[in-house]
């Protein structure tokens, strides 16, 4: 189960602070963001893989929350930064991380998308040929660091959408070609000092990563046999995954860190490689359990089925109906009830597949509850949307008890953001 701060008026509390008080006194729904945890989780991962193998560095995959307060936090706690976009480089260089602390992983990456990561001074983990020669003609390759990201294949992930590494991906660069590659940019100048890949996400145990392990290492092995590359960082992606529900057992990141750092350091010897960084990039487990989406009901209904209807969509959480994801929900004003019946949890846009839980067995709810939506700091606000015309929601931070608003809801205005009427229809 999961370990719940519940107060004597039987309230959740999130980072010592009252649920039910930041529900009225900022609106519903609203994202409230543990800072403690934040901080708790990235230590525990640091901790655990430094152990074992002292240079060691997160970047941080901020794709999963890119709050600029929630960057800022893992900026001061050291970590670097995983980017995708040129607005995640963008937030990343506003939240104080120098560009060196920055790695860009970008998929189908365009030239002008380059040009913006080379002068803001990151580092290119480049994913496929063509984006190599493209790099080759916008920047002088003599001695250029890069990296490139390989597809190890193996794959995992909670679900299929999340499994980005065989035959089927579209991710890196294959790895039967792998040594070839890294010639051709050698031969093209380049300095190539790296090697990544990212197998997939919500990944609970150690087998398949110990995988993918194995074969990035084999084949980083076989390029600097065939090449004389010497490699400054290895990495691993991200993937670790966290429970979503109860019974779901937390990953043991001691065994898995020395498990793998084990694997590592062997495979380090075999092949004469020296003392690269390791390097792994979380997303979800750093940010994931540091949030709660409260949301409430709104709208109790019996009709072939018993709904809650509640003031978020999928519009404000994706999870559930993009990837049928479990997300566990509490009742934040009445924590230790006990579960009485089951009732589907129904949001608020109009698509029969906006739904947080079907047949959710939950206490007896009633019209005006408020509800806590667990383990929504990962993909949640980054994957939220306008659809139905419903501005996106606030964000507030808690620490010890105080609460910083680090995102203002949005208003109606937002929702025509930049868009122009022409002159023609103007009335
Ligand atoms: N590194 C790379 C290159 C990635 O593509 C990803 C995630 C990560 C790191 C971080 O993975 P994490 O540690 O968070 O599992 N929206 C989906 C997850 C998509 C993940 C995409 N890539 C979800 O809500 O489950």
């Amino acid at each position: 189960g999961f370990d719940l701060d519940i107060n004597e008026k039987d309230h959740l509390m999130i980072g010592q602070a009252d649920s039910t008080k930041l529900a009225e006194e900022y609106g519903t729904p609203l994202y409230v963001i543990d800072e403690m945890k934040i901080r708790e989780n990235y230590r525990k991962v640091y901790q655990a893989f430094s152990k074992y193998y002292s240079d060691f560095q997160i970047f941080y995959a901020c794709k999963a929350n890119t709050n600029l307060a929630v960057m800022r936090i893992l900026e001061e706690e050291g970590s670097g930064i995983d980017a995708v976009s040129p607005g995640e480089i963008y937030t990343s260089l506003l939240a104080g991380f120098e560009g060196d602390r920055v790695l860009y992983t970008g998929n189908n990456v365009k030239d002008q998308e380059m040009q913006f990561a080379i002068e803001a001074g990151i580092r290119l983990n480049v994913d496929s040929v063509s984006q190599l020669k493209r790099l080759a003609k916008i920047v002088d390759p003599d001695g250029f660091k890069i990296s490139f990201r390989v597809n190890p294949m193996v794959g995992a992930g909670h679900h299929e959408h999340c499994i980005t590494g065989g035959e089927m991906s579209k991710f890196g660069i294959k790895e039967s070609e792998a040594v070839e590659v890294y010639q051709m940019a050698l031969d093209l100048g380049f300095n190539p000092v790296g090697i990544h890949s990212h197998i997939g996400s919500g990944i609970l145990e150690s087998e398949p990563f110990m995988l993918a392990v194995e074969t990035l290492m084999d084949i980083a092995g076989n390029i600097a046999q065939g090449t004389g590359i010497e490699f400054d960082f290895i990495d691993f992606g991200g993937g670790l995954g966290i429970p979503y529900h109860p019974d779901e057992e937390e990953l043991d990141l001691d065994n898995f860190a020395q498990e793998i750092t084990g694997l590592f350091k062997e495979k380090l010897v075999h092949y004469g490689l020296g003392k690269p960084t390791m390097c792994l990039e979380p997303g979800r487990y750093i940010v994931g359990n540091a949030s709660y989406l409260l949301t409430r009901v709104n709208t109790i209904k019996e009709s072939y089925r018993k709904f809650a209807g509640v003031d978020a969509g999928f519009n404000t959480l994706l999870r559930p109906s993009m990837y049928g994801s479990y997300h566990h929900i509490v009742v934040a004003n009445q924590a230790r009830a006990p579960a009485k019946e089951q009732i589907d949890i129904a949001g608020n846009v109009c698509e029969s597949g906006d739904l947080f839980a079907r047949d959710r067995l939950l206490p007896e709810i009633k019209e005006g509850d408020l509800l806590a939506i667990m383990n929504a700091g990962a993909y949640a606000f980054s994957m939220a949307s306008q659809y139905n015309s419903r501005p996106r929601p606030a964000e507030v931070l808690v620490k010890d008890g105080e609460t910083d608003v680090i995102r203002e809801r949005e208003t109606f205005a937002d929702l025509l953001n930049k868009q122009v009427l022409p002159p023609r229809l103007l009335k």
